[in-house]
């Protein structure tokens, strides 16, 4: 039996593990995927420390952004073969976590696409999970989401108007400043620290105020100097539980649109009579109500990448593999991760 190195967490709450484990063989419809980079994300740190997420299938191996080969193809799986690019969305579990050198996948879930030739497999591994909590709630149809573009429509344009990103410097952030930016959004506003404008301009942001010299209720003033027209889109990806949510909805325009990157918001009382809505979900494509617009983004999402139309987050790559990462998730409970995505590549592990 081959094994193969993986990062377990074998209780809630307990320290991870590094241990050697049989490479899983694939089922019908699945494919092994020899692990190239994985990203780490708040939610992992959250769930080693405080077990944030119920039902996590105890032993677990987590990493839920994988990037790497096609190794071995099941049974009855059409359009992937040994050779292939892929990256995909992982689960937390033993077979499908990705703090491994080696994972299972279903080829009949949505969210696994081809890497485009000229994209690194450290790059694509920063794009499933927030690309997938910016995209969703921003373009699929109403009422999952705002219903900014559920069809990938090229023609759609909102040419003239202005949006607003909360947390421009988060990994949600730099991606819903891309699709406001895909959507045509003359006007994109971030609220982020001064040291990543030129970056956030590179992305799309036309704007930028500074997180560190506006506070968060003094925002909707700081728009005043920016913009005089009415923000009917604002996106919150950082500070949600912080003020992030009000400030947001604060700064939106009756009519308008407030996405926040959780999946429960708190209810604004006014909604109704001013006409503003609020929209938030989980960031998979496999877990309904998101199913449909899930398939739709991964058809489009590789097509998006390889024309540069979604660029991947900046992003720091961590020495030792998965030796690295009981060390790095502690930085995203103390601010110790600014505007760049943290890689590990499994097979680096020593
Ligand atoms: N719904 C879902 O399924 C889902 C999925 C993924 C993430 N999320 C949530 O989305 C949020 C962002 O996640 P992420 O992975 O993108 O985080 P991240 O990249 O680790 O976020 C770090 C960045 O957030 C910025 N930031 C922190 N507080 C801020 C504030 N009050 N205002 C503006 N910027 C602030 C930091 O700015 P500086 O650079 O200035 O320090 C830093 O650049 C988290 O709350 C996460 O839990 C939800």
């Amino acid at each position: 039996m081959s094994l193969q190195k993986a990062l377990v967490l074998e209780k809630a709450k307990t320290p991870f593990v590094l241990s050697s484990i049989p490479i899983p063989k694939p089922g019908a419809g699945e494919i092994v995927v020899k692990v190239l980079a994985c990203a780490l994300n708040p939610v992992d740190a959250a769930v080693q420390a405080i077990d944030i997420i119920p039902n996590v299938p105890y032993p677990a191996v987590l990493g839920l952004d994988v990037a790497g080969d096609v190794e071995e193809v099941g049974e009855g799986v059409e359009g992937y073969v040994k050779g292939d690019r892929v990256f995909l969305s992982a689960g937390y579990s033993m077979a499908y976590g990705g703090l491994q050198q080696y994972t299972l996948k279903s080829v009949a879930d949505p969210d696994i696409g081809k890497i485009p030739s000229h994209i690194s497999y450290s790059e694509t591994a920063t794009i499933p999970l927030t690309f997938a909590t910016a995209a969703i709630p921003l373009l699929s149809a109403n009422p999952i989401g705002a219903g900014l573009n559920p069809h990938f429509d090229p023609k759609v344009s909102f040419d003239g108007e202005p949006a607003l990103v909360i947390g421009g410097g988060s990994s949600v952030g730099q991606f819903a400043i891309q699709i406001y930016k895909y959507l045509g959004f003359s006007t994109i506003i971030t609220y982020a620290s001064s040291k990543h404008t030129e970056y956030l301009k590179s992305l799309g942001a036309t704007h930028i105020i500074d997180r560190t010299q506006v506070s968060l209720s003094t925002l909707p003033d700081a728009l005043k100097s920016v913009t005089s027209q009415p923000i009917k889109n604002v996106y919150v990806a950082s500070g949600i539980r912080e003020g992030g949510e009000e400030a947001g909805y604060a700064c939106l325009a009756h009519g308008g649109q407030l996405v926040v990157a959780i999946p429960v918001t708190k209810k604004q009382e006014d909604a109704e009579a001013t006409g503003r809505r609020i929209y938030g979900v989980y960031g998979s494509a496999k877990i309904e109500p998101n199913i449909e617009f899930g398939k739709e983004m991964w058809k489009n999402l590789p097509r998006l990448v390889d024309e540069g139309v979604i660029k991947p987050n900046r992003l720091e790559v961590l020495p030792k593999g998965l030796l690295s990462v009981p060390d790095a998730l502690p930085r995203f409970l103390t601010g110790g991760v600014s505007g760049v995505k943290l890689v590990v590549n499994p097979q680096d592990t020593v």
